[in-house]
């Protein structure tokens, strides 16, 4: 008896973590990759500060805006160190972007 209670227990844990592993995968092919999570925090603390991410990822757009955008957000305020400016660049051209990079 206790055993099989054991062997139920078992089996709802194992049921759980396949579950949970199989939610932790992108939903979506647009989903940016894993090693793109330090880029993504960086993104979230310095581009909300004025507005949701949301104006940055709801309109697709190329590769070729992204500069002029980082440098507007600077024109409006925004305090981007060069060294985060490249790793949003390359971030925002690899995962926000329409077109292949150039
Ligand atoms: C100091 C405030 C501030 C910060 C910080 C900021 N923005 Fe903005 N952002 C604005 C304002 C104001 C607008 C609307 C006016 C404009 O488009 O310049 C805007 C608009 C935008 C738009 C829409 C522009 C369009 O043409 O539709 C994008 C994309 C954007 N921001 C990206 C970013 C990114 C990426 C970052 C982080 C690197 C960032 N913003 C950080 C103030 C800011």
């Amino acid at each position: 008896m206790n055993s099989r209670i054991a062997l139920l227990g078992a089996a709802a844990i194992l049921a759980m973590s396949l579950a949970m592993a199989g939610s932790a995968q992108p939903a979506a092919s647009t989903a940016p990759a894993p090693d793109d999570a330090p880029a993504k925090a960086l993104m979230t603390e310095t581009c909300t500060h004025c507005h949701d991410l949301d104006v940055i990822t709801s309109q697709p757009r190329k590769h070729a805006e992204w500069p002029g955008i980082l440098d507007r957000m600077k024109a409006n305020g925004a305090i981007i160190p060069d060294e985060d400016y490249k790793v949003l660049l390359d971030y925002l051209g690899r995962a926000y972007s329409t077109d292949k990079p150039q």
